[in-house]
């Protein structure tokens, strides 16, 4: 049986655009959203442990271990092997890990890059324990941990409805992006709770997204980011890229921010945003992954 899994991406994703379409009992807020996953990827390392431990190798300064994403996705998926198994009471033994992540999207970033790390550690320790989770279970297994983690999961270019986890497939422009981090991180919680995002007050309904899509080829139609007006008040430096940005395309944030992006027609133009950011903003470029590399494995 093999051991170890080198080299694991967890890719990045963008909201090509993010309507809050209501708000649930518990707080959480209903999307609409298009999820775009980009070739841009944190890398992760796994190793079997015989000893039942899973160990994050790396661990993120002023990240405990009991809020590490990673490791509460590993401990998530041993406690339902073990359930699967029978139990350490039935003799089944709990598999453990060691884990290594190679970080490369910033936090607080609306790259989805803690949710992606997540989704690759189930998907990853789901082969290398032979857990036979399907890929439905694993994504029912992330959603409590983070509403992004089914999305990379489901690993293709997705229509999301609820918070984020009703996913519909849909064909993705093979385009550029330009993204642009601007040195701020922002927590998801603070700008969902914030008194000024509008919440629902006119909704932009869209029932028939895949044909609209398909027809005009680009998502950023349906309008920006409902989060971005909240985002841009309270963290002056995510509206500053936007403003900059803007002179290139239509630029817009994704997820809960901080960072911006804008399509781009091809990979010349994307490296001629890059040069006129250069000296100003950390920037860099990325183009439409189709398919999640280990999604693509389940
Ligand atoms: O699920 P995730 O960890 O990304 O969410 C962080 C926080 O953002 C949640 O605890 C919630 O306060 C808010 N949130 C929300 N509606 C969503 C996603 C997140 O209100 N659809």
């Amino acid at each position: 049986m093999t051991s170890s899994l080198k080299n694991c991406p967890a890719p990045a994703k963008l909201n090509l655009f993010l309507h809050v379409t209501g708000r649930r009992a518990d707080g959480y807020h209903l999307l609409q959203t298009a999820f775009q996953l980009i070739d841009r990827s944190d890398l992760l390392h796994f190793t079997v442990r015989e000893d039942g431990l899973v160990r994050r190798v790396n661990d993120v300064p002023g990240v405990p271990e009991a809020q590490d994403l990673v490791v509460r996705a590993a401990l998530l998926l041993r406690a339902e092997v073990l359930r699967r198994r029978g139990g350490e009471r039935g003799g089944a033994r709990a598999p453990g890990a060691d884990i290594t992540v190679e970080k490369v999207l910033p936090m607080g970033g609306g790259l989805g890059g803690g949710s992606s790390d997540a989704a690759t550690t189930l998907m990853a320790l789901n082969k290398l324990w032979d857990a036979g989770l399907d890929r439905e279970e694993l994504m029912a297994l992330g959603l409590p941990l983070g509403a992004d983690i089914p999305f990379f999961i489901f690993g293709e270019t997705a229509f999301a409805e609820g918070v984020g986890e009703t996913l519909r497939p849909v064909d993705a422009p093979d385009c550029w992006y330009v993204v642009i981090e601007p040195g701020v991180s922002v927590p998801t919680p603070e700008i969902f709770r914030s008194e000024h995002l509008t919440r629902n007050t006119s909704p932009v309904i869209i029932t028939d997204f895949s044909s609209h899509y398909a027809n005009r080829n680009d998502a950023t139609q349906f309008g920006g980011n409902d989060l971005q007006q909240v985002a841009m008040r309270l963290y002056p430096p995510v509206a500053h890229a936007i403003e900059w940005l803007r002179s290139f395309g239509d630029a817009r944030m994704t997820g809960s921010g901080a960072c911006v992006f804008c399509a781009v027609e091809n990979e010349a133009q994307a490296d001629a945003v890059l040069n006129e950011a250069r000296g100003t903003w950390t920037a860099w470029k990325a183009r439409a992954l189709k398919r999640h590399p280990i999604a693509a494995m389940l």
